[in-house]
Parts: C-alpha cells; sequence; structure tokens
C-alpha cells in the first residue's frame, strides 16, 4: 500500500498566509498573546477550520482546536498541536508549524477517507510563550494553573486581563478546561529545533527524548540613590553594579559547573533611572534551564547564593519572587517509537536529542503519553531571522502523520 503524505502546496499556502498576520516585514512575527494580530491569527485557524470542514471548538482556557470526529462511541481523542502566539517579533516557524502541520495532518485523513477509531484534533494552545503566563492554554487543559497562578501572572495583572476581556475569555472559568487523562490518547507536537545540532549532525528529523526544566525569578536589589558625581566610588550602594556582578558571576559559574545548562537575563531596569543618579533598584527577569530536575534544583541553589552573596558584597537588599517553573520533562517512550517508525517508513534520518525549550509537550507530559519532533532549523529562534527550509516542514509534518496513524490504531 503507497505510504499516505499531507498535502505540500496546501500547507504552504496555508503557512505564507498565516506568517502575513502580524508580520514584521522581515520574514518574523509580532503575535503576543491577545495582541490585535494574535487575536486575527486566532481568527484566521478558525475560519481556516471550517472551511476545511471540521468542527471548531474554543475552550474556556481560550484553546483553539479542530476537530476531526470518529463516529465510534466512547471514543478518545488523539491530540496534535503547538501555538499561534509568538515572542514579540518572533519567527514564523515557532508555533505556527506545529499548529498547521496538526490541521493538515486532519485534512489529509478526512481526504483519503481513513476511518480512524480516535477523534483527531489539532490544538493551537492559548499563550504557549509568556507573555501573559507561560503554557497557559496546555497547563489549563491539564488541570494544573491553579487560582494562585492565575492571581500572579508573570505579564502583570492588568495585561492579563486587558488580554482576557479583547480574546472574551473568562479568568473565573478557565479552569474548567482540564480535560481528563482517559480522554486522551497522547499528545504529538512538531517544532523547528531552534538550534543547530540537526544541522551539523545532517539528520532530517529530531525525536526529542526530554525537555529541559524551566525556572524564573524577578529579582531586586535595592541600594541607595545617590549624586553621580560626588558619592565616593567606595561609598555607593549601587544597585545597578549588583545587577551587573549577579550577571557575571551567575554566567561565569553556571558555565564553569553547570555545563547541561543555561542562565538568561531577558529583562532589566533601574531606577530612578537617570544618568547622574547612582541606581537605587535593579529589578532583573532570571531565567534558568537544566536538563533534569536534579540539576535544575543545585543549580537554583547555587544563583540564589551567588544573588545573596553579591548583595552581601556591595551592601544592597536583595528580594526574590518566583515568576514561573516548569519541571524538567522525559518524552514518552511510546510516542518516540511511533517517531522513530514514521522516520523509518519515510526513509528519513532521525536522532534523538534533549529540547532547550519549552513546549506544550511538557504539560501534556504529565497526563498522556506525549513527544515530539524537531525538523532543522536556521537563523536561530525568537527572532525574524529563524529559518526552516520548506522540504524539511514537509518531512516534518509526513512523520506527524505517519505517527498519528500509527498511535490511533
Ligand atoms: C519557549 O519558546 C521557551 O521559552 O522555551
Ligand atoms: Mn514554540
Ligand atoms: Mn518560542
Amino acid at each position: 500500500m503507497q505510504t499516505l503524505r499531507i498535502n505540500s502546496s496546501r500547507l504552504q499556502k496555508d503557512f505564507d498566509e498565516l506568517a502575513q498576520i502580524g508580520t514584521t516585514g522581515d520574514g518574523g512575527v509580532n503575535r503576543p498573546t491577545f495582541s490585535e494580530s494574535h487575536l486575527a491569527a486566532r481568527a484566521w485557524f478558525r475560519a481556516r477550520t471550517l472551511a476545511d470542514g471540521l468542527e471548531f471548538r474554543q475552550d474556556a482556557a481560550g484553546n483553539h482546536s479542530a476537530i476531526l470526529r470518529t463516529p465510534q462511541p466512547d471514543a478518545k481523542t488523539l491530540l496534535l498541536g503547538s501555538h499561534l502566539d509568538s515572542v514579540p517579533n518572533g519567527g514564523r516557524f515557532d508555533g505556527a508549524l506545529g499548529v498547521l502541520a496538526a490541521l493538515e495532518v486532519l485534512r489529509t485523513v478526512k481526504e483519503a477517507g481513513l476511518d480512524l477509531p480516535v477523534h483527531l484534533e489539532a490544538i493551537d494552545f492559548t499563550d504557549e510563550e509568556g507573555t501573559l503566563i507561560g503554557l497557559m492554554g496546555s497547563q489549563a487543559l491539564i488541570g494544573k494553573l491553579s487560582p494562585a497562578e492565575l492571581a500572579k501572572p508573570r505579564g502583570g495583572r492588568a495585561p492579563f486581563e486587558e488580554g482576557l476581556t479583547r480574546a472574551g475569555l473568562d479568568e473565573a472559568v478557565i479552569p474548567t478546561a482540564a480535560r481528563s487523562r482517559e480522554s486522551l490518547v497522547a499528545f504529538l507536537e512538531i517544532h523547528i529545533e531552534q538550534g543547530p545540532r540537526l544541522q551539523t549532525s545532517k539528520c532530517d528529523i529530531g525525536i526529542v527524548t526530554n525537555i529541559v526544566g524551566i525556572n524564573a525569578n524577578k529579582l531586586t536589589f535595592t541600594g541607595r540613590a545617590d549624586h553621580a558625581g560626588t558619592t565616593p566610588m567606595d561609598a555607593r550602594r549601587d544597585a545597578g553594579l549588583g545587577a551587573a556582578t549577579l550577571m557575571l558571576r551567575a554566567r561565569e559559574e553556571v558555565m564553569r559547573d553547570f555545563q547541561n545548562c543555561v542562565i538568561n537575563f531577558g529583562q532589566i531596569s533601574f531606577s530612578p533611572g537617570a544618568y547622574n543618579i547612582v541606581p537605587e533598584r535593579a529589578e532583573l527577569a532570571m531565567e534558568y534551564r537544566a536538563p533534569s530536575q536534579l540539576e535544575l534544583e543545585m543549580l537554583k541553589s547555587r544563583l540564589i547564593d551567588i544573588a545573596q552573596q553579591t548583595a552581601q558584597q556591595l551592601n544592597l537588599k536583595l528580594e526574590s519572587e518566583e515568576s514561573g517553573c516548569v519541571r524538567a520533562t522525559p518524552c514518552s517512550l511510546k510516542v518516540q517509537d511511533a517517531f522513530t517508525a514514521a522516520c523509518n517508513t519515510l526513509n528519513l534520518r532521525a536522532t534523538r536529542l534533549t529540547s532547550g525549550a519549552g513546549h506544550d509537550t511538557m504539560s501534556l507530559a504529565q497526563i498522556c503519553p506525549a513527544g515530539m519532533i524537531f525538523i532543522p532549523s536556521t537563523g536561530g529562534s525568537h527572532n525574524p531571522g529563524e529559518f526552516a527550509r520548506w522540504e524539511d516542514c514537509v518531512n516534518g509534518a509526513n512523520v506527524l502523520l505517519q505517527a498519528a496513524l500509527e498511535l490511533a490504531k
């Protein structure tokens, strides 16, 4: 029997159309969660789903789905997907490819008239990137988004409330998006690699074995605002210096003692914030990642130590507030095997690797067999220059299709 394949030109047409929504003009997209462009992308997905003759569903967390139902009674759902939101000035592949490939799998199965014993669902998860909360839709779907987390979104309360209003969502009912373990067969995601390993190893597909754990803290150093010209250098309580010292020490120690881990200070602000005032306060957004929970915990205590020592040495006060953490996550062996079999069927060269990026798969892995594949990409990621060759996108979508057919059995 001939191997079923997705329709490359139909997928590409969708991909190019979607990439125009929120385009940055240089290949990227700017679609932070519930911005006008993100809402437009969501509306586009809904229209596309209905035009394709699929069922459309929005849940209480704003997750959007295209569904191809089986008439079989008590059938479970095989979930495929990713996210349509982007980081500010992000790339057009991150997330979008996973949603569109999932949709294309449904269309291919429908068109082929296959009668699968499961419902197939292509899902666009709300706020994967963390403009508001991070993995918001997928955490809600697995029933892990608590009222306490909703009360303190990492993007701030006001943007969260305003975003929900724009999207027509009601905060009070978000937790009702939770689904039962029993209702899901598995979750599969395809994504660009966002790094150089597949290209270097000349592999077509990366099968993800595990996803890094991610912790984030908002750190605040407080010193004393002072005259920048008259205060002696050794008499300053300079919160800005605290931030700079922490950044350098943390980098050095992570590179020396935690070689599998990474750290990033992605936001920093000094106040009062003027050329001629010694900074009184420095706020830093610190995020760090490790491939195992043990390493993540060890790294956490080291970083807190460094921050405390820095504060002590520079006569500053230190406050630390957790702003989101996701546990390191192994991917399902069953799903990895289905991807391997799919690569064999399609004659594609695969390798297994760890994901350094967070993905909705991390959430779903907590309640059902979940796994993901990467396709080679260049230009880094979380920037407009991220890029994947179209043939690799098509390979990835075909692997998704084959693995879905296998797991649907
Ligand atoms: C998601 O893209 C992440 O921050 O890893
Ligand atoms: Mn992504
Ligand atoms: Mn991303």
